[in-house]
């Protein structure tokens, strides 16, 4: 889970290339490094550990030139963050340079056989393997293309991988297998990219790669072919709606917090998508025997709160999976449909999960945000959120939009269901509509509480998250993003559960945080505010993210964000929306690195 950018034009290329892999950082950034070649054919790398910028002054890139490159923003999976390490690796002679993401699984019989024949290995890394099987068959074949996609026919694994080669100098020659890749096509200049941030300021024209293709481009144009065939495949460029502008943190100082503000419109969006599409996913889930939701991390705590929703308005269980445990629990065959939900559609457990319930014919499906994206591409249902991009590694807009879609398909599976009535449906449709209208009031006249009180607890280590019933995923979902963010330890459990065991870590270096329903849901309510006191009997402290009630006596809380009166249908989301600040304003508190948090990445492309 690197990026991978390349460019070929008949200009100096230098200042572009190194845009690029700033752009594609979220994908990781322990350390980068850029490939330049000019006419003469001799390539100079430059790379080093540490972010862009940082290795950019340290290493000159700015002063390096060619019209044809290839550059890497590293997230380390194999080997040690070094400079050695990073990317690109080039062969012994230099006449080949490669930048590579995924891993490949046979590197060390590779390495053997290579290191027999004297090849000398100066990284720890599987990509340099590559490098040297490319110059081996080069040699044996003497001709670029077949060296290439020889040495691709001999990996085994995940890549997605980009070269230049002194060999043949205009072209960047690249190949996809369970990795993302794809090419921009420009009007003076072609490019490669992990994804569309490595080119979009260039061009808005694409051409995906599908798994067991490679490309070969040049500055005028690219030709696409099958790995295993050498066949030319016909593929269409499509424009990509998404441009620079909508990437751009627009005034505030984290995308985190731009994106937060965002979800008001967010949510509209998500509101807009089509009812047939809404439909067509609705009556894929309950046609199946079996139903299973599958993500990992965000998206897993997306998947349980629709799994409430679908228990709550449509009268079936989903069975939810964390995507990395899929395939050693999920038993399903040509009577199930497997739902993913992610936001950049590249999650390797995630697609390995797709590829577990493919393998054994089940039916599936995605709510995914990056349009073209592998997953989307895979299944046989596709929503799109349509939620633009999300910059910030903490996923918080594009988590939100998702927990929306899974609701309207609740709705529209618990009308055909004839769990709820159609009018019922409608009722709580206009609900949703209110979601937009109460985040905006929210943003703007609870921020500078919220504020307050992670500033007040800040010196605070641990959190404990709870709620009860469709609460209890909030709580889940918010003590990630606390800890994401903040590195702050924090557990999300269910309040009934505290009392079987956690109640005893009690004390005044833990804090809770109590997601309390609203007062029409009677029992839930009961049930919640008793956990809460239960925490207070103790002398812990309990911050309350409740609804206004028609109560006069006190709530059991130490500290409380209080909402105005809100339907229960989109209380929880509001809640949601509650803990993306307040885990946004512990970690400005605290000086974290809030678009980009240590040891994580946007998309983990990696098993
Ligand atoms: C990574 C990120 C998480 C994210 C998860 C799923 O682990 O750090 O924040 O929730 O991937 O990502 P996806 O793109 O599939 O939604």
């Amino acid at each position: 889970m690197c990026g991978i950018a390349g460019i070929v034009a008949h200009e100096d290329i230098t200042a572009k290339l190194v845009d690029s892999i700033r752009n594609l950082e979220y994908r990781g950034y322990d350390s980068c490094g850029v490939a330049l070649m000019n006419g003469s054919g001799v390539i100079s790398v430059s790379k080093n550990v540490g972010a862009v910028d940082e290795v950019s002054e340290k290493e000159n890139f700015l002063k390096m030139s060619g019209n044809i490159g290839i550059a890497h923003t590293r997230w380390a999976t194999h080997g040690n963050v070094t400079k050695a390490n990073s990317h690109p690796h080039s062969s012994g002679n230099k006449a080949f340079t490669i930048t590579h993401n995924g891993i490949v699984s046979n590197h060390d019989n590779l390495r053997t056989e290579l290191g027999k024949k004297g090849y000398k290995f100066k990284s720890g890394t599987d990509t340099e393997v590559i490098v040297h099987l490319i110059d081996d068959q080069f040699k044996k074949l003497g001709s670029v293309e077949s060296a290439f996609v020889n040495a691709m026919r001999k990996l085994e694994g995940t890549y997605a991988i980009a070269m230049i080669t002194a060999h043949d100098k205009g072209k960047i020659y690249c190949s996809r297998m369970e990795s993302p890749l794809l090419l921009g096509v420009g009007s003076d200049a072609n490019y490669v990219g992990s994804d569309f941030n490595a080119f979009i300021n260039y061009t808005k024209s694409a051409v995906f790669l599908e798994d067991g293709e490679y490309a070969i481009v040049t500055h005028e144009n690219h030709v696409v072919k099958k790995i295993a065939t050498g066949k030319t495949v016909e593929r269409d460029v499509q424009e990509l709606q998404w441009d620079l502008e909508m990437a751009q943190k627009g005034g505030f100082p984290h995308y985190m917090l731009k994106e937060i503000y965002e979800q008001p419109q967010i949510v509209h969006r998500a509101l807009d998508i089509d009812g047939a599409e809404i439909r067509e996913m609705a009556k894929a889930a309950i046609n199946q025997k079996n139903f299973f939701i599958t993500g990992v991390g965000t998206t897993f705590y997306v998947a349980q709160i629709g799994q409430y929703y679908f228990s709550n308005y449509a009268g079936i269980t989903p069975m939810v999976i964390s995507s990395d445990e899929f395939r050693f629990l999920a038993q399903v065959d040509s009577k199930s449909l497997v739902l993913a939900i992610s936001q950049s559609g590249e999650t390797y457990d995630t697609l390995s999960a797709l590829r577990h319930a493919k393998a054994r014919k089940a039916k599936t499906a995605a709510i995914i945000n990056v349009m073209g994206s592998s997953m989307a591409r895979m299944v046989d249902h596709l929503v799109l959120q349509g939620s633009g991009p999300e910059i910030c590694v903490i996923s918080t807009k594009a988590a939100l939009a998702q927990m929306i879609v899974l609701a309207r398909i609740a709705l529209e599976a618990g009308v055909m269901r004839k769990h709820i009535t159609a009018k019922e449906a409608k009722t709580k449709e206009k609900e949703l509509r209110k979601l937009p209208n109460a985040i905006d009031k929210l943003l703007n006249e609870q921020s500078a509480f919220i504020h307050a009180i992670a500033k007040k607890q800040s010196n605070i280590r641990h959190w404990l998250f709870l709620g009860r019933g469709r609460y209890y995923p909030v709580a889940r979902e918010s003590a990630l993003k606390m800890k994401e963010v903040s590195y702050v330890h924090a557990e999300g459990m269910p309040s009934g559960f505290l009392k079987h065991g956690t109640i005893a870590l009690i004390d005044d270096d833990l804090n809770s945080v109590v997601f309390t329903p609203t007062e029409d849901e009677k029992d839930l309510f009961k049930l919640t505010l008793s956990s809460a006191e239960e925490i207070r009997a103790r002398n812990g402290y309990v911050l309350g993210i409740r609804f206004k009630t028609k109560l006069k006596q006190k709530l059991p809380f130490s500290d409380e964000i209080v909402l105005p009166k809100t339907p229960s249908f989109i209380a929880p989301f509001l809640q949601v929306v509650v803990a993306h600040l307040l885990s946004y304003f512990t970690a400005t508190t605290l000086k974290r690195n809030i678009d980009r948090p240590r040891a994580l990445a946007k998309s983990v492309t990696v098993e």
